[in-house]
């Protein structure tokens, strides 16, 4: 998608072939900054402070990482240390763990000389395979934009709410949850997306900067007046992004999406989840007692990141002095307050069958 007008990438090799720059998640939306990754450990660095996140994108930056990594030191030794240090990063989204699991089982079999070359292909393919399943999930999101767009009044306004974000910064290109905003808005639908402030990292400020970028009217609210907006027939629909979905359509997501499902279910209002197949986690099936939440530090709940009457990047302290502070960063909504999967090959339902049904090669790859 575009900043300023041109075309970009969140991750992509530099001209030197060889150096991995990602655009610094940390200092937007208000400066816009490159980082040069020049080692599998400032890769492992990158993924773990938040330079990049977002589920799909720390698995192409975690291939990148790999590739990174053989450029080092090729050996088996090497290539084992390079998955237990990137794989540690972070404990939930199970995109990293795909990424990481798919490069390894070919490296493995890879000459050790060949490693180096085919790791930075694999990368490649891993990041415009993620960007063609992120515009494929935008076009089947897409109709159900289109049908909610047409039993409104014609040209009226289609309400959409988003939690976190799960744009094209989540991604390496396009997005989830937001591809099929994108999508209806290219295509000429009046839509609106409320979006959520997302504390307590503000993950909310990069999806609007996003639908700044390009043009979609948006309003930023905050994480409490979601339900207050679905009883007053302010939203037609919520779509939110996800980092693992069970075998059983259970969806973790950033904290606070349950409560989103919550307030949906009880005013009727349909709540989807977009997701490219490497986020579903087939050994997975009760979401709330089997997916790992990770617990970030309390300083970024008692701290706020903005721009200070100077102008300069601010990090400033909203707790009173020494405060306990719990920094949960994801919660399970359940299958049943699901109303579907937009998925790169159409919606299911999210269900053990509508996934098993839409997804039989990836759930038995032993029988494909
Ligand atoms: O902690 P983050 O910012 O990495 O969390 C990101 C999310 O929760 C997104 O909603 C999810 O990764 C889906 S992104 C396409």
């Amino acid at each position: 998608m575009k900043i300023n007008g041109i075309h970009q990438r969140t991750v992509w090799v530099a001209q030197d072939g060889v150096t991995v720059e990602i655009l610094d998640q940390t200092k937007l939306p208000f400066e816009v900054e490159i980082i040069q990754l020049t080692s599998m450990k400032l890769a492992a660095t990158a993924i773990r402070e938040m330079w990049v996140r977002g589920a799909p994108l720390i698995g192409a930056v975690a291939a990148y990482g790999m590739a990174l990594g053989m450029r080092e030191d090729p050996s088996n030794e090497h290539l084992k240390t390079c998955y237990e240090v990137l794989i540690a990063t972070r404990p939930t989204a199970i995109n990293l763990k795909w990424a990481l699991d798919r490069t390894l089982a070919v490296l493995e079999k890879t000459d050790i000389e060949q490693r180096e070359q085919i790791a930075y292909q694999l990368a490649a393919e891993i990041a415009d395979e993620d960007v063609r399943l992120c515009e494929s999930i935008g076009e089947h999101g897409l109709e159900i934009i289109k049908a909610i767009a047409s039993k409104k009044p014609a040209g009226s306004t289609v309400n959409i709410l988003t939690h976190c974000n799960a744009g094209w910064l989540a991604t390496v290109d396009w997005g989830t949850a937001i591809s099929p905003i994108y999508k209806a808005h290219e295509a000429g639908i009046n839509v609106h997306v409320w979006v959520d402030e997302t504390r307590p990292r503000n993950q909310g400020l990069l999806t609007a900067f996003e639908l700044g970028s390009h043009g979609v009217p948006h309003t930023l609210i905050a994480d409490n007046a979601g339900g207050h907006l679905m009883q007053h027939g302010e939203v037609d629909l919520c779509i939110v992004g996800t980092d693992r979905t069970t075998a059983k359509g259970d969806v973790c997501n950033k904290i606070g999406t349950y409560l989103k499902a919550l307030a949906a279910y009880d005013n009727n209002v349909p709540f989807y989840v977009a997701l490219p197949s490497p986020t579903i986690d087939w050994t997975v099936f009760d979401g709330v007692k089997e997916i790992p939440i990770e617990q970030r530090t309390g300083d970024e709940q008692s701290h706020v990141i903005g721009i200070d009457p100077n102008g300069q990047l601010s990090w400033v302290n909203t707790a009173p002095r020494g405060t306990e502070c719990g920094n949960y960063a994801f919660d399970v909504t359940p299958a049943k307050y699901v109303t579907g999967l937009i998925t790169e090959r159409g919606v299911c339902l999210a269900t053990e069958d509508g996934l098993a049904e839409m997804f039989a090669d990836l759930k038995h790859p032993e029988l494909a």
